[in-house]
């Protein structure tokens, strides 16, 4: 147990100088006590609301609950923003910013007097972002999830059906395009699918990377499966204010939280769930900030051992809300116990076997048994291949069975808006056994590697009844998002990856079974594209993208800065 003296703050308020002097008074300047800050430990809550990040709108009203929960255990709260990262408001892509929300909080964390941490985040960036910046500084930590958002019910054709965000967005986007819903029907689908504040309530990568930092460890038992709006939500957040104050003093910070069993647990969660394919860029960032070698070798080995058992879009058909009420990720993690290692630390102090104990499965038709999957097909399967020779993932639990093992002809786009452009031209030169390639899309070509490997399926196509075709990229995709997408080819175009040299008409094999991506072309020629390839100027020559561009690392090493990667300690700042 630590004392009072020991703790970090008071380097701050203890210093008998003018700095401690000036450190008080300016305390007092705000109408705290001294007392409040003299004999309690400072408990930071990291929020990233905004007001344009409709996944975080009730972020203020519960960082009130964690202050509460604070005040009651006897800390003192202090509230931080952060930066916001709404997943579909920020352009040209939240990931671009994912590193720099984990250094902003890394260095709030550093620069501040606190003990501690409360990260009130969830929207897809937001999760990852504040983890990895919070296990640098590797003080006690506490991740009070955003919530899911709650069902929705639209009537289409007289039929009243359950709908949620992101998938449904794809999937009824497609039916417009098609024509299949008019004008009034997607003017009344856009006001009607996102119901409430909180996270988009299929299993895409908000609700995937919060349960895997609850697998971690880092979040109070089943915090993660709660609708933002409920009630229990709120008391969830108390909780969270009210624990961290006893972590502070039990000095219980990620280091001594974090090993390899931790993540093998996130990874199994991953799977069980069917969840989002950016997991496989966040899982390894958040590992090299904990000092933890993983491997995409290491994700789809995990993806063939645990079947995905949620049934929830886009592998399944319900919803979090759904999920909530058949017992949660603590329910699920019951199912898939003999691949845990249940001896895990977490926040509460005991280990995860003890807190899932209790956990039972209330809707099997939600949380199905292990020998009854949801797809056996796995949620990630890795390829590697002369087109990718460091891996590329795809998610054959959301994808078409006819197409996992396909050989066609490439069509090859150098740009999101050349791509664009053609999708719309009936006249353009495809079928539905054509290979689409989007390329100048990942971490340094993009930069940012955002969200456009679901490339869309052409007009003419989709007007014929074609609902999915091979596409591939160096892109990622929304975990919300299905299809058959080859994902994250590494290395990327932009640095020289044989993405760089495909030509339409090449032909391409794909064969998920064999984990095995080729581009059917013989090496002299592929020697000869080599030679004449130049690279891409930078996007930009200013600012935090050329930072960015300058230090990102690929997919297969997670997208950390490289000067960020692994566990040395945050250093501590003089204080004079
Ligand atoms: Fe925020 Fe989907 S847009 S979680």
């Amino acid at each position: 147990m630590k004392t009072l003296a020991e703790l970090r703050s008071r380097r701050w308020f203890s210093d008998q100088g003018m700095r401690g002097f000036a450190h008080r008074q300016r305390m007092q300047q705000q109408g705290f006590r001294r007392e409040d800050m003299m004999d309690r430990p400072m408990v930071a809550l990291i929020n990233t609301w905004s007001d344009l990040s409709p996944c975080h709108a009730h972020l203020r009203e519960r960082a009130e609950a964690v202050k509460r929960g604070i005040l009651l255990a006897g800390g003192f709260p202090v509230e931080l923003p952060a930066m916001s990262l709404g997943e579909v408001m920020v352009k040209p892509t939240t990931m671009l910013y994912r590193n720099f929300l984990a250094m902003e909080v890394e260095e709030l964390l550093r620069s501040l007097p606190c003990d501690g941490v409360v990260l009130l985040a969830g929207c897809d960036k937001t999760t990852p972002g504040t983890v990895m910046g919070a296990l640098s500084m590797d003080i006690p930590t506490l991740f009070c999830p955003a919530g899911p958002m709650l069902n929705d019910r639209v009537v289409q054709n007289g039929v009243a059906r359950t709908v949620g965000a992101g998938t449904h967005t794809r999937m009824f986007w497609d039916e417009y395009q098609a024509g299949q819903i008019d004008a009034a029907g997607i003017q009344r689908l856009e006001a009607r699918m996102t119901r409430a504040p909180g996270t988009c309530n299929t299993m895409g990568t908000a609700s995937t990377m919060t349960a895997i930092v609850e697998a971690l460890g880092l979040t109070l038992p089943g915090a993660t499966s709660i609708p933002a709006m409920d009630s229990a939500h709120i008391r969830m957040a108390t909780d969270c204010g009210q624990r961290i104050v006893g972590m502070v003093w039990e000095d219980l910070k990620p280091s001594r939280l974090l090993t390899r069993g931790s993540f093998d647990n996130a990874m199994a969660v991953q799977m069980a769930l069917g969840g989002s394919t950016n997991a496989a860029v966040h899982i390894l960032a958040m590992a090299g900030r904990a000092g933890i070698t993983l491997t995409l070798d290491d994700l789809d080995a995990m993806a063939r051992r645990v079947p995905v058992l949620a049934n929830l879009f886009p592998s399944g058909d319900r919803l979090m809300e759904d999920f909530y009420y058949a017992g949660g990720l603590p329910a699920l993690m019951q199912v898939i116990r003999t691949h845990l290692d249940t001896g895990a630390a977490t926040v509460t102090g005991r280990n995860l076997g003890e807190n899932i104990a209790s956990a039972q499965v209330l809707d099997p038709q939600v949380i199905r048994p292990l020998d009854q999957p949801v797809s056996a097909a796995g949620a990630l399967a890795v390829v590697y291949g002369n087109l990718a020779p460091n891996g590329a993932v795809i998610k054959p639990s959301a994808a078409n069975p006819r197409l996992m093992q396909h050989t066609g002809r490439a069509l090859v786009f150098d740009s999101q808006p050349e791509m664009l452009r053609a999708m719309a031209d009936p006249a353009l030169d495809c079928d539905e056994d054509t290979v689409l390639v989007l390329r100048n899309a990942g971490p340094v070509g993009a930069p940012g590697m955002p969200e456009w490997g679901n490339l869309p399926i052409p007009r003419k196509l989709l007007q014929a009844g074609v609902r999915d075709m091979l596409r591939i990229s160096d892109a990622r995709m929304s975990g919300t998002h299905y299809g058959t997408c080859v994902l994250h080819v590494s290395p990327e175009s932009a640095v020289g990856g044989p993405l760089a040299l495909v030509r339409t008409g090449d032909r391409i094999e794909l064969d998920v079974a064999a984990r095995r991506l080729q581009l059917l072309v013989d090496e002299a020629e592929l020697a000869r594209r080599r030679a004449a390839w130049t690279a891409p100027p930078p996007a930009v020559q200013r600012g935090f993208t050329r930072l960015y561009q300058a230090h990102v690392t690929q997919a297969h090493q997670g997208c950390d800065f490289d000067f960020l990667q692994g566990n040395a300690p945050s250093p501590e700042p003089a204080i004079f």
